[in-house]
């Protein structure tokens, strides 16, 4: 396989190509490296570099330096499969990575400039662009780019060091760069968990013990051991990852119990109604089935229905009671699995009581509110791993009326934002605010190309 790297500075790859396993792989004739250094493809004292058109100052590479640099490799080693490195491009992961190098090998990458060629045998050709300044000529991607990656959401001063980050992360599929196969198939991010926790001897080093069940030599305890561990982790820091990715049965249950128990409780008692602090509203059946359904959705344990008034118990445990009969079963199975999850109950101490009693913790209490206020730590749809870290059971409470009054916001650990779109329209159903609110806390959402497991 022949690489050709174009770039300002061919001498930001000097260690690069003579270390480690790309070295080797160039000492074993597994990958050609030929660096292009854009200046060498002007004429002399002419600039590799122009002025950006338009308000703004700034150069960019001139579009015909790299259409000459690109025309250089490709009468060298043939016609190429272009990559261009750009914060604007598509987010390179480790699919990604995997996808390029299965291409590479059954030589099915498709070259923009010319779609009817097919690489043979000897002739692949990577030619990776690598700009600096302000980037390229929008044209130049255009024309030629085959491929635009970024390698994360922050801006380098090149494309140097993503083309060296994208050739570590490509050759390690290639096969004999690496060692051993099955090393590069269990590292973080080709599942959705990361990589197992590593160990190597002493086992005891700065007082900290390699954990016992790896010294056990029970192979079955220690994979078993490894998934959890890998899983925990994965959620604590990038549950985006793991949200994203394709989930078997078995990983589902995995992840569901290594994330702590969620509850939710809707309030009909110490809610705001005109301005009455001590509020009660009324229970509706709408509400009972829809949140029962959205909660048994996303894993919810219970949810408690909670009211002071007796009576209004008594007409929500008879909507209950239709729903956990035989002919309610019978009637709507699927209806029953969510509707058993749901307690009338007369208050919020009696909720955490139950919770304490049911997971031996007290809950963490995370209120949602249509408008913000002051009362508890903001909190936001993308922090669900370091709350779940606590080990602490999870309540959500959701007001009726004009919201929960301050008795209940006071006593929250978080708040969440409210829900917003592009428009100010700011009045979402209670129903509607919980299924939108436990979709962003723990709704999976696989990614089209993640499915493909
Ligand atoms: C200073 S950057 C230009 C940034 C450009 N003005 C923008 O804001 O999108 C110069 C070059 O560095 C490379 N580069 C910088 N950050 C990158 C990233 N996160 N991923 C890939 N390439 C990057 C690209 O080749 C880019 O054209």
């Amino acid at each position: 396989m022949k690489i050709s790297v174009i770039t300002v500075f061919p001498e930001l790859y000097r260690a690069f190509i003579k270390t480690s396993l790309i070295a080797r792989a160039i000492e074993n004739k597994l990958i050609e490296l030929n660096l292009v250094r854009f200046s060498d493809m002007c004429e002399p004292k002419d600039r590799i570099d122009t002025p950006t058109c338009g308000p703004g100052s700034g150069m960019v590479l001139k579009p015909k330096v790299i259409a000459k640099a690109i025309g250089h490799c490709e009468e060298q080693y043939g016609p190429g499969y272009k990559i261009f490195f750009s914060p604007q491009g598509e987010n390179l992961n480790q699919k990604q990575l995997r996808k390029f190098a299965d291409s590479v090998l059954q030589k099915e990458l498709t070259v923009k400039t010319n779609e009817n060629m097919k690489f043979s045998d000897e002739d692949i050709h990577i030619i990776l662009v690598c700009a600096r300044y302000e980037g390229i000529d929008e044209r130049v991607e255009q024309y030629y780019a085959d491929s635009i990656f970024s390698i994360g959401d922050y801006v380098l001063m090149g494309g140097d060091l993503p083309a060296q980050v994208f050739l570590e992360g490509f050759l390690r599929y290639i096969p004999r760069v690496v060692g051993k196969k099955e090393s590069v198939e269990k590292d973080s991010f080709s599942g959705p968990f990361f990589d197992y926790p590593q160990y190597g001897l002493p086992v005891e080093w700065n007082g900290i013990k390699i954990p016992q069940i790896v010294q056990s030599g029970n192979h079955e305890s220690i994979e078993q051991w490894r998934i959890a561990t890998a899983c925990k982790k994965t959620l604590r820091y990038r549950f985006d990852w793991v949200r994203q990715s394709f989930l078997s049965q078995d990983e589902k249950k995995t992840c569901k119990s290594n994330i702590p128990n969620h509850y939710v409780a809707l309030m009909h008692s110490d809610v705001v109604v005109r301005g009455n602090n001590g509020g009660h509203t009324s229970v509706t059946s709408l509400d009972l089935h829809d949140i029962a359904r959205s909660s048994a959705t996303y894993g919810v344990e219970n949810v408690f229905m909670v009211t002071e008034l007796e009576d209004q118990r008594s007409i929500m445990q008879e909507f209950l009671n239709f729903w956990l009969s035989k002919k309610g079963i019978e009637y709507n199975s699927s209806r029953f699995e969510a509707v058993k999850k749901v307690i009338p109950i007369k208050s919020f101490e009696k909720v955490k009581l139950f919770i304490k009693e049911k997971d031996g913790a007290e809950p963490i209490i995370i209120t949602t509110s249509a408008k913000q206020y002051g009362y508890a730590k903001a909190i936001d749809y993308f922090s669900q791993g370091k709350v779940w870290e606590c080990n602490r059971p999870i309540l959500f409470v959701f007001g009726t009326g004009q919201g929960l009054n301050e008795k209940i916001l006071k006593q929250s650990d978080y708040l969440l934002g409210p829900i917003y779109g592009f428009p100010n329209y700011n009045h979402l159903s209670v129903r509607s605010a919980v299924a939108v609110i436990l979709d962003r806390w723990f709704g999976l959402n696989s990614r089209l190309d993640f499915m493909d497991k």
